[in-house]
């Protein structure tokens, strides 16, 4: 080989090792982002989490032990800023809460469903999201609202202890999260749109939405939407979907808004309107213009309610499922919630809302099982409303900020014996007494978010949560299978969720 062409090698090779060096590292430079794992040039470390075949949490869990309370990850054409230090989070959130209160552009799939980011939950942080989230609160979690929707909770609630109890006559068998999910979604339906459907078209709904989230979870299009040409199956799938959606919604739409035309006629709807006008969360959308936009039309009207079915179904199903798998396997805390219950309600009850809240003894239980299993690791993506700064680091206005929340309530210096579910550190002179779930005075716990963004019906899913506990356990007794004891395994499923759905044998009181 001549002299010239080993000098070409040597300069070639020098030459890539920069390139790759300058192109690989993730962080710091010119635009002082926070440090983060050097990836690979272009895709940044988009395959080397595919290839590392684990969830993405317990990458992110391994990270922040490496890189401490803020780091970046470059996936694709994304920058994820991923910050954990509960410090960072509390300055973010509250403190800072309105710079950091947008969320990112939709990826490809996402828009499909999300009708231009037309919902509470995707909406920019602006006059659209503002007007949506305070017609949401005003109009369907304001306090007098849930008590003139009790009655949905009750037939709800009937409809589930019925089913059980046939269960218990036939085998004494139950799976739980089916039941609580499918009774959860009827709960939610009938507050969107006024009407008792059947339950083949609960399961319909039901099954649809948990097709979505599948969908919309991130994928490959998310990552680099400049190939989403060569996703063509992918995206028609998601287009298909919608239509299945707008299938199983829009009727319930349509008929709603018929009732409301007719002044509340119950003939000029083929449903059965159990709600009066006014009272179904879609009626406030029929005529809602927020600042600068017309009225919604249909395929706005379907993502805006699904979206509330979505957000309160999977959270608060797993949430009940994960605190039965302790009342199963702890049959003293078990005994302790069902003595709670008797000395409020008496043995043969009923139970009321009212009643529910003054349990004290169950809500520790259900902030213990939020503790213990938060139902997401990390909250929605947001995003700054600007570029700004965050421990030093420059926060690009369209970097991903991604707040991963799990760790708060395994750290030993904040809980003690964290692994155990002990709803007693929730009492008095207990480690998480007085605790602040929304996260306003300090970041120990947060299940909801906290800040601009927090979760706005975090007092309704206690509620819904508490409300199944309560007369669950007060009308049986919950044991294990003998032959099939419960792993409490986790899996990720939208929620963190039992790998091996929860089974138990319930015995009538
Ligand atoms: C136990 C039950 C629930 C849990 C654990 C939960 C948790 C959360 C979390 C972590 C967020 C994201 C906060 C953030 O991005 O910073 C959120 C947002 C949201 N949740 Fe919930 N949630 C629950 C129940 C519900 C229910 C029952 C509804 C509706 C009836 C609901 C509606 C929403 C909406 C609309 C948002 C978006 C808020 C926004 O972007 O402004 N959630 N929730």
């Amino acid at each position: 080989m001549a002299l010239l062409d080993i000098l070409v090698l040597i300069i070639s090779a020098v030459f890539l090792r920069q390139w790759w060096r300058r192109w690989s590292k993730t962080g710091g430079g010119a635009n002082n982002l926070p440090p983060g794992p050097p990836g690979w040039p272009i895709v940044g470390n988009l395959f080397q989490v595919i290839l590392d075949r684990r969830h993405f949490i317990y990458i992110v869990r391994d990270l922040r032990k490496k890189y401490g309370p803020i780091f970046t990850m470059q996936m694709g054409q994304r920058t994820l800023i991923i910050v954990t230090g509960d410090e960072l989070i509390h300055e973010a959130l509250v403190q800072r809460g309105p710079l950091f209160a947008s969320r990112p552009p939709d990826g490809p799939v996402r828009l499909v469903f999300s009708a231009g980011k037309c919902a509470i939950n995707s909406a920019e942080y602006g006059p659209l999201w503002r007007s949506l989230r305070r017609n949401f609160v005003t109009e369907m979690i304001n306090p007098t609202r849930v008590r003139q929707c009790g009655w949905i909770r009750k037939w709800a609630l009937d409809n589930h202890m019925e089913s059980l109890r046939r269960q218990a006559a036939e085998d004494g068998v139950v799976e739980v999260m089916a039941g609580c999910r499918k009774t959860v979604c009827s709960i939610l339906i009938c507050l969107c749109f006024g009407s008792k459907i059947t339950e083949e078209w609960i399961v319909r709904i039901e099954t649809v939405l948990k097709e979505v989230m599948m969908t919309t979870t991130p994928k490959l299009p998310d990552f680099l939407p400049v190939m989403t040409p060569l996703f063509g199956r992918q995206m028609t799938a998601a287009r298909e979907l919608r239509k299945k959606q707008i299938e199983c919604l829009a009727p319930l739409i349509r008929n709603r808004r018929s009732f409301v035309d007719s002044g509340g006629n119950p003939s000029s709807s083929c449903l059965e309107m159990a709600s009066p006008i006014g009272a179904a969360y879609v009626d406030s959308l029929l005529d809602l213009r927020p600042p600068g936009r017309g009225k919604f039309n249909e395929e706005e009207l379907v993502t805006l309610t699904s979206e509330i079915i979505n957000a309160g179904t999977d959270t608060t199903a797993t949430a009940v499922e994960w605190a039965l798998l302790h009342l199963v396997l702890n049959q003293d805390i078990q005994r302790k919630l069902y003595e709670e219950i008797v000395a409020i309600v008496g043995k043969e009850g009923p139970i009321t809302e009212e009643q529910v809240e003054k349990m004290v003894y169950l809500g520790a239980i259900v902030k213990e099982t939020f503790r213990r299993h938060p139902p997401s690791h990390f909250m929605l993506s947001h995003a700054a409303v600007k570029d700004t700064e965050l421990a030093g680091y420059t926060i690009p206005a369209d970097a991903s900020v991604e707040f991963y929340t799990a760790w708060l309530t395994q750290d030993p210096d904040t809980w003690k014996d964290p692994d155990e579910f002990k709803p007693e550190r929730f009492l008095e002179d207990g480690d998480g007494f007085d605790v602040d779930l929304t996260g306003n005075r300090g970041i120990k716990m947060m299940p909801f978010g906290a800040g601009r963004r927090i979760c706005p019906a975090w007092t309704l899913g206690t509620l819904h949560i508490s409300l199944l506990l309560a007369r669950m356990v007060h009308a049986f007794k919950w044991v294990p299978l003998s032959d099939a004891p419960p792993d409490p395994t986790e899996t990720f499923a939208f929620t963190v969720v039992m790998k091996k759905p929860l089974k138990a044998v319930i015995l009538p009181r």
